[in-house]
């Protein structure tokens, strides 16, 4: 008698749209059971179409800054064993509002709770769920903007790039706490990816700084969210606990730290 494989469960937060819609899509095209993580399940309008065409796919309200929400999450799936977390919820924010010389101070602290406090308090909500699943994945959904290490001509964008480094510094430290319990935390770079993100940041005016240096995405090579998400699948496939700690982009190549 062939034993039924036991279905697997992926967490995916930001599921509503951009690459987050693409996880959930495909995590739910291959079987796997999916806990859509979204703000607002009531104008979530793809996810919802989505998950009515399949019963894998749970929409659920969760708004990362919002610890009620994700303490509530984690225990309405308290026996839920779950394989991959995806950290994906994110902000880039106004360039206006993070331009040298118009530093908004409330706009850093939004972008450090969305892209910060969020994955970290996500981390810690549902690692007992991870640790209990077969998989044993914490991946988060970085930026090469966070990576100190990497020389670029990219927009100077410091309140994004400074949260994107931090989320990257506390995925480390997280790694390091779980990986006695076999858990692989990676962050990985999506690539340049067609979303109402890189839309709404770069489609807009670039600051005078970015125009004198002639930046523009649009010279960039970019990929569609359905490129990106197929490319990240077999690469988060193949963690193990002995690759944890990694700075991956979508291509698999490391990125420095
Ligand atoms: N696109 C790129 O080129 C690129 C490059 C590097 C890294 N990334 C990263 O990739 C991830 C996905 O971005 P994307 O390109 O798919 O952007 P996107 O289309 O703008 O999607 C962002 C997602 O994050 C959600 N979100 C924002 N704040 C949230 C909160 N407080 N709680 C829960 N969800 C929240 C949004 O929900 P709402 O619809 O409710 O706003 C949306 O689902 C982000 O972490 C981003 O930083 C993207």
């Amino acid at each position: 008698m062939v034993t039924p494989e036991i279905q697997k469960t992926v967490l995916v937060t930001g599921a509503n749209r951009g690459v987050g819609l693409q996880f959930a899509t495909q995590y739910a095209a291959v079987g796997w059971r999916v806990i859509a993580g979204c703000r607002s399940p009531d104008q979530a309008q793809d996810l919802q179409t989505l998950a009515s065409a399949d019963s894998s796919i749970a929409v659920e309200t969760l708004d990362v800054t919002n610890s009620n929400h994700i303490t509530a999450l984690a225990e309405k799936y308290k026996d839920t064993a779950i394989d991959i977390l995806i950290n994906n919820a994110g902000m880039y924010g106004d360039l206006s509002r993070q331009a040298w010389g118009s530093l908004d101070h409330a706009l850093f602290q939004d972008i450090m709770d969305v892209n910060v406090f969020g994955p970290i308090k996500m981390c810690e909500a549902f690692a007992p769920h991870v640790v209990n699943g077969q998989g044993k994945k914490i991946v988060s959904i970085t930026s090469f903007l966070g990576s100190i290490g990497s020389v670029s001509k990219t927009p100077s964008t410091p309140f994004y790039a400074a949260s994107k480094a931090a989320l990257n510094m506390a995925m480390r430290g997280i790694g390091q706490r779980l990986k006695d319990q076999g858990v692989s935390v990676v962050v990985f770079m999506p690539g340049l990816v067609e979303t109402r993100m890189l839309r709404q940041t770069f489609g807009l005016a670039l600051d005078e700084a970015e125009k004198a240096k002639n930046f523009d995405y649009r010279d960039l090579p970019t990929i569609t969210a359905s490129e990106s998400v197929s490319s990240l699948i077999p690469l988060i496939e193949s963690l193990t606990v002995e690759t944890s700690g990694r700075f991956l982009n979508y291509d698999g190549n490391e990125i420095p730290w």
